[in-house]
């Protein structure tokens, strides 16, 4: 697999946040489930030449899918809708220092929902969960706690980038670089 290089890494330096950004993209990232599209929102939690990380529960749907089948796409829709970027990329596991760094870098409120979502939570009325939740919060320094042990995360190795940009002046365009064995193969297609 090639490091994304070139006119697509520059892109993205101008088009994404910086990885230590409070504030994090969201993405929608689609996984293939029994063989149908699925797909959800999730944050983009830092981006290097590799690829694209982002961080769940082992226990999750998208994580049985991507076990089946590592083939994701990826969409970041920027306010306004004036740009997009779609990703065709292959999941594999993050490695396991930055999947810590990612959790220590995380919210409270976001420390604590990776220990507390489950499914057992989930299932009881409003006010228990609010007891569990207040519960939790006093048992735990959530700003020092570990990650749980379900706490996973992937990176996201792109074959194919596709740069949309809206032009209030022309049509929008897509600007797209697929991973060939020359590299990455650039070409204009229409909005
Ligand atoms: C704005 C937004 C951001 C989200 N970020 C994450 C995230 O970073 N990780 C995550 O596991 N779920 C995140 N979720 C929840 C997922 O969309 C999804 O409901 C959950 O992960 C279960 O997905 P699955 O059953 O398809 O695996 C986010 C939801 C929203 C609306």
């Amino acid at each position: 697999m090639t490091a994304i290089t070139g006119i697509p890494l520059n892109l993205l330096r101008t088009w994404l946040p910086g990885n230590n950004e409070r504030e994090r993209p969201q993405i929608v990232l689609s996984t293939v489930h029994d063989g149908r599209p699925d797909a959800r929102t999730v944050l983009l939690s830092e981006w290097d030449a590799e690829g694209f990380f982002f961080h769940t529960d082992s226990r999750s749907r998208k994580v049985a899918d991507i076990r089946e089948n590592p083939n994701v796409s990826l969409v970041v829709l920027w306010p306004g809708f004036t740009r997009q970027l779609t990703v065709q990329g292959v999941a594999e596991i993050a490695p396991a220092d930055e999947q810590v760094a990612a959790y220590e870098r995380r919210s409270p409120y976001l420390k604590a929902l990776a220990w507390l979502n489950d499914d057992e939570l989930a299932q009881l009325p409003r006010s228990e969960r609010v007891a569990r939740w207040e519960a939790f919060l006093e048992q735990t320094d959530v700003s020092a706690v570990e990650p749980p042990a379900t706490w996973i995360g992937f990176r996201v190795r792109p074959t194919r980038l596709t740069f949309w940009e809206s032009d209030p002046d022309t049509a929008s365009r897509r600007t797209e670089f697929t991973h060939t064995d020359q590299g990455w193969e650039q070409r204009f297609l229409p909005g």
